[in-house]
Parts: structure tokens; sequence; C-alpha cells
């Protein structure tokens, strides 16, 4: 991490406008000039991350999906990587996969695959212990499609770790935390310019569609900028068995 390398997120974040036909093409325009410089920015940008990761344990064996994984920081930031039989890092952007793979070459973890496809869409050959989505949710148009999609390729009784941007509703159901008006409109807007979009809907859909194990919010600090903070959740679910 330096200044330079913040400075070439920061003009890519900023000033870069966003091409491509299709969602693919729109997120290799979006990253593939910041590629290489991504997890030092984002360590600071995405909260939560490592607290999910710590917060999970699966058991030995298992096979973990990390849905819109990119890079696969989040790889590092799990204590546990070794128990898993399998792990699979899906995404839909090929220069952040590439990424990855420098990464799983590096520590030599043979366990890690990495899966160009789109989260909405993904079926692996076997059933899912435990599946992750960290801030790619905000980035994928459908998510309720991905959310659907997580649910039917866990197992009965398998896990889902969700962690990112959200904004509150207007009125909150009790233990929920209400964001301001101007917090509820302006983060929506400045993030959609990077395709962001941080949705009141989220919770409320993983909810419904997963017991609760536990949920905490919180508002995470903006590198550059000092006096707004993003208000982010941390979703663990389990899907019931029937
Ligand atoms: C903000 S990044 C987060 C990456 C990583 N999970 C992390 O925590 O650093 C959002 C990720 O979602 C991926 N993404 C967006 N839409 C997707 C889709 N439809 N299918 C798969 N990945 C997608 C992006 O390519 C990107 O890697």
């Amino acid at each position: 991490m330096s200044f330079s390398s913040d400075l070439r997120v920061l003009w890519h974040m900023l000033f870069t406008p966003i091409k491509g036909a299709t969602h693919a093409d729109r997120l290799k325009s979006f990253y593939e000039g910041q590629a290489a410089d991504y997890d030092g920015f984002r360590e600071r940008l995405l909260k939560g991350r490592r607290e999910l990761l710590a917060s999970l344990s699966p058991a030995e064996g298992s096979v973990w999906v990390d849905l819109g994984g990119g890079t696969g920081a989040n790889l590092d930031a799990a204590p546990w990587l070794s128990k898993c039989r399998k792990v699979y890092v899906v995404d839909l952007c090929e220069p952040l996969l590439e990424e990855c793979r420098r990464r799983i070459t590096a520590r030599g973890w043979t366990n890690v695959e990495t899966v160009v496809a789109d989260a909405t869409t993904f079926k692996p050959a076997e059933p899912v212990d435990l599946l992750t989505c960290s801030y790619s949710l905000t980035m994928i148009p459908d998510w309720f499609a991905a959310i659907d999609q997580a649910r039917a390729i866990l197992r009965d009784g398998g896990t889902i770790g969700v962690v990112d941007f959200h904004v509150s509703r207007k009125y909150v159901p009790e233990g929920r935390t209400r964001h301001s008006w101007l917090t509820r409109s302006l983060i929506p807007i400045w993030f959609s310019t990077d395709n962001v979009h941080p949705s009141p809907d989220h919770l409320a859909y993983l909810t419904r569609h997963f017991e609760r194990v536990s949920l905490d919010e919180g508002m995470a600090k903006l590198p550059y900028v000092p006096f707004l903070r993003a208000p982010y959740y941390r979703f663990v679910g389990r899907k019931a068995t029937r």
C-alpha cells in the first residue's frame, strides 16, 4: 500500500468512466486498471470482512464458495482455510481473478480454485457447506437471484455469511439501526457512480430466506473522506433443514 497506489485507485473510482455492453464488460472496465492496487485500498474501505471470516468455523472437509470473491482477499483472512476440502472463488471479473490466482500460487494453496462465472447462476458439482459474499451483493444487479442461487447450492444446514454496505429503511424493525435521511439518500446516489448499490432490502431478503445466526451493523470510515461514514452489516445465517 502506498499513496501512489491509492491515487491510481481513486482515479479509477472517481474519474474513469465505466464502459461496456454487458455486466462482465463493465466490471472489467472498472477493475482492470486498479486490480493490482485493489487489496491495499479495500482493506481500509471494506470493513467487517475479517470479523465475518473469524466468526465462521466450517468443519473439517467443508466446501466453501466465496461468491464475487475478486482477488481472494478473504482467503487470507480465513484462519480455517486449510480445513476446507475445496474452496471456489467465483467472480465475473477476470482481472481480479488473475490477482487471486497469483495469491493462490504465492501461498501454495492446493484446495482453492478460481471460477469465472456469474454468481446468479454458478452451481458447483457438489453441495456447499459455507457460502460467503463480501461486498459483492451491492455490485450484482440481480442480487435477489444471487441470494436465491446461494440458497439453492447450500446444503441443508449450511451457512451463509454476508458483509456489505447497506442503508436502512425509513422505519426499521426493533433492534435495528435507522439511518438518517441524508445517509439513506446520499450513499446510494454517490456509490451508484461506481455501480455499487447499497440497498435497504438485502437484510429483509436474507432474513426471510435464512435462519439468522447473527447480525451486526456498523458505520465505516471511508479513506480520504473525513466527515462521512457508510453503513454496513454482517449477517450470518443458516439454511433450514427440511
Ligand atoms: C467490491 S468487490 C468485492 C470483492 C471481494 N469479495 C472482496 O471482499 O474484496 C465486488 C465483487 O463482485 C464481483 N461481481 C459483481 N457482479 C458479479 C456477478 N454477477 N457474478 C460474480 N461476481 C460478481 C465483482 O467482479 C467484484 O469482484
